[in-house]
């Protein structure tokens, strides 16, 4: 059975157990303001080499600055997390950043990124956000997920995180 809960900060770093892996046939990129899906194939094995050595620490700081983090469990093994922005951003202050969203391998089409992602939305709203911002990776399975939740694309994304992932489709969703 599948438990979803806060995640304690010791166990934030056990992101690495969620298994990564993916075979990607085709991407979207942005062209005149338009999404393109284009074929790109990828077959990713697990975690970025050094993808991991960068995130966890960036998710422990989210983590202290007071970010909202879930995780979902089969037994004891993390087998999808959340992570939501304690920071505002944009024009008006109203945005929340989905930080994180992964859903292990085996684990996925099963509903629970979708209910890990409406946990995150359900926080945003209560902590007094008008928006969810999703810096989203590029791969159709992915941006479809964040489409049927209702995210679009975002006219000005946060120039900050843009330069962190410019290849990202930046994506709003009304809480
Ligand atoms: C994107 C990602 C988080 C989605 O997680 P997921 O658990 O596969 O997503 P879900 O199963 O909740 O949703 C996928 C679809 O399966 C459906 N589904 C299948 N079986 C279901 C079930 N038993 N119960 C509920 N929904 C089910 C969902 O309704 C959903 O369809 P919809 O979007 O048309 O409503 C996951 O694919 C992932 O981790 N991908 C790799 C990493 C990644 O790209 N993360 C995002 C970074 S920005």
């Amino acid at each position: 059975m599948i438990t979803l809960r806060a995640l304690q900060r010791s166990e934030v770093a056990q992101v690495w157990r969620i298994d990564r892996s993916e075979v990607i046939h085709n991407i979207y990129v942005l062209i005149e303001g338009k999404l393109v899906l284009m074929p790109a194939y990828f077959d990713a094995k697990g975690w970025p080499s050094g993808e991991l050595e960068q995130t966890i620490p960036d998710l422990l700081d989210c983590f202290d600055r007071g970010g909202w983090c879930w995780g979902a469990f089969d037994a004891d093994q993390l087998v999808g997390v959340a992570l939501l922005e304690s920071k505002f951003i944009g024009a008006a202050n109203d945005q929340l950043q989905l930080k994180f969203l992964h859903v292990s391998s085996a684990y996925r089409q099963h509903g629970l990124g979708k209910q890990l992602f409406e946990l995150a939305r359900a926080e945003a709203r209560i902590r007094g956000a008008r928006w969810l911002y999703v810096s989203a990776t590029p791969s159709e399975n992915t941006i479809h997920f964040y489409q049927r939740r209702g995210c679009g694309l975002i006219e000005q994304p946060d120039p900050e995180l843009f330069a962190l992932e410019p290849e990202d489709i930046h994506l709003l969703c009304a809480v």
